[in-house]
């Protein structure tokens, strides 16, 4: 508390009428005091520190551990060296990112799924983390959202800082619409009782690595087309979709490309965690509304957003992720998931076996187990009895409860020797 200010004509006012603070936005102080993964990060250093002889095994967050496909590493050397000589140096970029991987995108990863989008309605960025956070910058602060639960942090708690919610009360903020994913429903979202104006929809699901097919995402789309509402569909885990006949994008849907936004990442997909690149498409038909009812083209909002807070992604980053479409870059993305995915089903069968229910690991990275106990409970046990981390479901909210999230980002050596380690404990 400072003192209070002399006026220059001596008149004395209160403390309070000179408030001359800087104020904090409130707002923050409703979240849980850290973010899911640092937290967890914390504990497992505070572990490892108290027993330096266990190798811990990170099956915790989502971070990939195979090196970067050669295509992207010849691709990036390359470009580095462009960047070397003054003739072939860039500066800044197209804040939206270069035309080369805009076209690639589109004709990589939604041409052969007979799907069209243009590549002016892809944006470049620096990870779907930003771009699924920064999104709800766009819309007004009244909306009423709908996000599932459980479901990525993110979502929520960028909302939350924005001033969309009311406190967190009983395990869940105030003011949101969440949608239970549950083993009575199969992990899939419902549609609201109530009406909602936006909708967070992410499949394959990060925590529970569930799939929504065709009709699952028919009902969604035409929920929002029939409310005015907007889908923001997180896709960063659709290259794990190993069955042809789910939907690798919402705009394979009918009716989606009025009412969606799509989040991709070459995060999990190539190895591009450390490396940085993803991309968001905002097809130009979509739109959202002012409080008199007119509409507002939501691509050029977004863009103009994009254009005024990013600087776009590097140029050897965007070449990199430019390989991952050539001929051998598709192979080698192949190699990395069929690994990842091999881990997957080798963990789902440790699990199984052991007696508990599970769900994921088929068309996703993440096992979704029930455990039926309290999941930071169970996650200590795994981490201090096995030195094997795992991340609680409780963390990803209040139905995640009962659950725990196992990864199978990680070498099949590691993988092994944690399923050796745990399966002692599943008992
Ligand atoms: C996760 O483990 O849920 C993800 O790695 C987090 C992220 O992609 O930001």
């Amino acid at each position: 508390m400072g003192k209070p200010v002399e006026h220059p004509t001596a008149l004395i006012l209160t403390w309070k009428e000179y408030n001359v603070m800087i104020l904090a936005n409130e707002n923050f102080l409703k979240l849980q005091a850290s973010y899911l993964f640092s937290d967890i990060a914390k504990r497992v250093s505070a572990f490892q520190k108290n027993h330096p002889d266990i190798a811990v095994i990170k099956l915790g967050i989502g971070d990939v551990t195979s090196p970067l496909p050669p295509a992207c590493v010849e691709a990036f050397h390359t470009a580095i060296d462009e960047m070397a000589s003054a003739s072939t140096f860039r500066g800044y970029g197209p804040e939206q990112g270069y035309e080369f991987l805009r076209e690639a995108i589109a004709a990589g990863d939604y041409a052969p799924r007979k799907v069209t989008i243009a590549p002016e309605e892809i944006f470049v960025s620096d990870g779907a983390k930003c771009d699924t956070g920064n999104f709800q910058e766009l819309f007004a602060q009244d909306i009423r959202i709908a996000i599932p639960d459980p479901v990525y942090p993110v979502y929520v708690d960028t909302n939350v800082m924005a001033g969309r919610t009311g406190p967190f009360e009983d395990g869940a903020f105030t003011g949101l619409v969440y949608l239970p994913c549950t083993p009575e429903n199969q992990y899939l979202p419902a549609l609201p009782d109530e009406e909602v104006d936006l909708i967070y929809l992410c499949f394959p699901n990060n925590p529970t690595g569930a799939v929504a097919d065709r009709a699952c995402l028919q009902e969604w789309v035409d929920y929002a087309r029939e409310h005015k509402a907007l889908i923001l569909f997180d896709a960063a885990y659709e290259a794990f979709i190993r069955d042809p006949d789910i939907p690798r994008t919402i705009y394979e849907i009918e009716g989606a490309r009025e009412v969606a936004v799509e989040f991709r990442s070459f995060s999990k997909t190539a190895g591009f965690t450390g490396t940085r690149c993803a991309y968001t498409v905002v097809p130009k038909e979509c739109q959202i509304y002012t409080s008199h009812g007119e509409p507002i083209d939501l691509h050029a909002l977004w863009n103009r957003r994009h254009c005024t807070k990013f600087n776009g992604v590097s140029y050897p980053v965007q070449r990199a992720a430019e390989a991952i479409y050539s001929p051998g870059g598709q192979q080698q993305v192949k190699t990395l998931i069929n690994a990842y995915m091999e881990n997957a089903a080798r963990i789902r069968t440790v699990v199984t076996e052991a007696g508990y229910t599970c769900v994921g690991g088929e068309h996703s990275p993440y096992i979704w187990v029930h455990t039926g106990t309290d999941s930071w409970s169970f996650f200590d046990r795994l981490l201090k009895e096995a030195g094997v981390v795992t991340t609680p479901g409780v963390g990803f909210g209040s139905c995640g409860e009962g659950h725990i999230r196992i990864s199978a980002f990680n070498s099949r050596e590691n993988v092994e020797c944690a399923m050796d380690r745990i399966r002692p404990i599943l008992g």
